[in-house]
């Protein structure tokens, strides 16, 4: 893993946005595996900017989202396709028909799910994953205890998730209670993966991440694995981190 410790979120925000541009650059017709949550919220600024700067073209580019809450139809402002509509892809040259996000409205999850992994392998793979990381250590919503093994599918949020993504709602018990999220294999067959963390709140998962044991309760700690992991954190979310 590679450890970049920057002084603010800004400045991780236009970090990995210049990585993501510069993925597209090298490889216009990429498929990136995107985020929610607050975290990528400055990374998306950042990568407008550099689109209507003309420096990134999406035209051909692919996307596939890491999850959605399983309940929430597109039109529902709390729907992580409402999210990234309004962040992103209603401010770049993206098609439409190249955008995935696991639909959260469905009868048949087994076959949403089973779609999901097979439209990914059928585009050759993730190029560029970014994540953003739980307190409690979820990847996605591959939340603690989960199998390594896991491809797409339904999780049961955990209480800790509940509690923390409230935030968003107007309550606690409006929170959807299970998503379809993106599996830990399907996030670690991504050929690159930028992980970014923001705050004291994420120092914790940040250190078991990176410090830790590689163990299914800190389940991003699954990434000491992957060859090619880019770690972007400010100054409070690495303040446990032993950096020798
Ligand atoms: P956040 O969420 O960016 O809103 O902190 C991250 C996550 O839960 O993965």
């Amino acid at each position: 893993m590679r450890i970049i410790v920057v002084d603010n979120y800004e400045e991780m925000s236009k970090k990995a946005a210049n990585m993501v541009a510069s993925q597209v650059i090298l490889k216009p017709n990429s498929v990136l595996g995107l985020a929610t949550g607050d975290t990528p919220v400055g990374m998306y600024e950042e990568i407008i900017s550099l689109y209507k700067n003309e420096e990134v073209d999406f035209s051909k580019v692919k996307t596939f989202n890491l999850d959605e809450y399983y309940g929430l139809s597109k039109e529902n402002p709390q729907s992580y396709y409402y999210y990234m509509m309004n962040h992103l892809f209603n401010h770049v040259n993206i098609d439409e028909n190249n955008i995935n996000i696991p639909n959260g409205m469905v009868d048949n999850i087994e076959s949403e799910c089973k779609n999901y992994d097979k439209r990914i392998v059928e585009v050759g793979g993730i190029d560029l994953q970014v994540l953003g990381i739980g307190v409690n250590g979820h990847i996605g919503f591959n939340e603690p205890d989960i199998s390594f093994e896991s491809e797409t599918h339904l999780v049961n949020l955990d209480e800790k998730t509940i509690e923390s993504n409230s935030r968003f709602f107007n309550s606690k018990e409006e929170v959807p209670t299970k998503a379809i999220s993106m599996g830990i294999k399907t996030i670690m067959h991504s050929k690159k993966i930028i992980l970014l963390a923001c705050g004291n709140s994420k120092a914790n998962a940040i250190f078991e991440t990176i410090n830790g044991k590689i163990n299914p309760n800190m389940p991003a700690s699954i990434l000491q694995l992957h060859r090619d992991v880019v770690v972007i954190v400010d100054k409070e979310a690495a303040s446990k981190l032993n950096l020798e």
